[in-house]
């Protein structure tokens, strides 16, 4: 039977309470304001790789790159801010999702709750270099999708037998130098085979990595091959055009944490094509909030183009040229589909299973595959 999306604030919690002990060295500061001059610690990637480097054409998605290779955005004091903000009480209690494919996801805090990670996303140098490296003028997806975090906590016990599962495959591997790759890489993977919902994400680390092992990003190319994207560091950022790109995240091991931000982007013209669906987050969100901001920011696109219809239909009457049937059918069969594509993202609430996701139909990474029951070639990018 079909539910209503809820919170699942009654749900089992797993005890955040080292973490939270560990964060709270130092106690949240509410009085701590996003400056860019001391909270942004920009390195420009070493590389960023675009749609036609992995097989597709250049105008797949909105803009011609396709992922970056992890790079530092954030000091390590304003990663120490937003680790504050999400451990306050009230965003624990009233901003935790769960489902099938992550345990626990906080989402939709930062406007209410994290003034300083909201105005970290918003600031022009923030969006400056997330453009830069995008190579398309963009903005927040929406306030909803500001900061959403993956939480994995694990206890001493569970990272001291991954710690030593790693090491011992580690000597095993070095010792036979037919085998390339590592053997942990292809553990199941957190999330399946999917396409993100929304154009641009940026996938920012909020924990320590020192003994992490795992954590990539796998793509796959146009002709089926897989690509894999190191995992960032703590305070560092990767951008992906998500929308476009079928990936997966694989699990990290050996850590006892990982606190991971993806914040979504769009692109701030209303002229570029905007295919951004819910599928992804509709289970995952409080709907009221999601389908506001969904279709406050569509009817302004929509607002947007019709003004300037309308103003390049008054321009050609004043310069005495006849009416542009044919461009004005076309633009109002353009804006149809976009107005229908609205309707359609939004499934009444009524219809939304709560905390449970489609995955696409490709078999994951599998653990301990043999080289015939991997998926294909892989190309690999460090
Ligand atoms: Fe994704």
């Amino acid at each position: 039977m079909a539910v209503a999306t809820q919170r699942v604030s009654a749900l089992p919690r797993p005890s955040f309470k080292p973490i939270i002990e560990h964060t709270l060295k130092k106690p949240v500061q509410d009085a701590v304001k996003f400056d860019p001059k001391k909270h942004l610690a920009y390195t420009p990637p070493t590389q960023v790789t675009m749609m036609k480097d992995i097989g597709y054409a250049e105008d797949t998605g909105i803009s011609p790159m396709a992922v970056s290779q992890p790079f530092q955005l954030f000091s390590p004091e304003a990663i120490q801010q937003m680790r504050a903000e999400i451990f306050k009480p009230e965003v624990m209690e009233n901003c935790s999702f769960s489902s099938n494919i992550a345990a626990r996801q906080l989402r939709g805090y930062a406007s209410k709750y994290a003034p300083f990670t909201y105005d970290a996303w918003h600031h022009p140098e923030t969006l400056a270099i997330m453009s830069e490296i995008a190579g398309v003028d963009l903005i927040p997806q929406f306030d909803y999708e500001i900061g959403n975090i993956n939480l994995s906590v694990k206890t001493d016990e569970q990272t001291k037998e991954e710690l030593d599962a790693i090491n011992k495959q580690k000597t095993y591997f070095a010792e036979d130098e037919g085998i390339a790759g590592c053997p942990w890489e292809d553990d199941k993977p957190i999330v399946g085979w999917h396409e993100d919902s929304y154009p641009f994400v940026c996938v920012l680390m909020l924990s320590d990595c020192t003994n992490m092992v795992g954590g990539e990003t796998a793509l796959r190319t146009a002709n089926g091959e897989i690509m894999k994207v190191r995992g960032p560091q703590e305070g560092c950022g990767v951008i992906l055009q998500g929308r476009y790109i079928t990936h997966q995240a694989l699990r990290a091991l050996g850590a006892k944490e990982r606190i991971t931000s993806v914040t979504s982007f769009r692109p701030r013209s209303a002229f570029k094509k905007d295919d951004t669906v819910l599928t992804t987050v509709r289970p995952i969100s409080d709907l009221s909030e999601l389908y506001y901001e969904f279709a406050e920011y569509r009817c302004e696109i929509m607002e947007e183009r019709l003004r300037k219809e309308r103003k390049d239909m008054m321009a050609r009457r004043r310069a005495r040229k006849k009416f542009d049937t044919v461009g004005h059918k076309r633009f109002l069969e353009e804006s149809a589909a976009f107005l229908e594509h609205s309707n359609r993202e939004m499934v009444e609430d009524s219809k939304v299973t709560s905390g449970y996701i489609d995955k696409i139909d490709i078999p994951d990474v599998v653990v301990g595959a043999t080289e015939d029951a991997r998926p294909a070639k892989r190309a690999r990018v460090e």
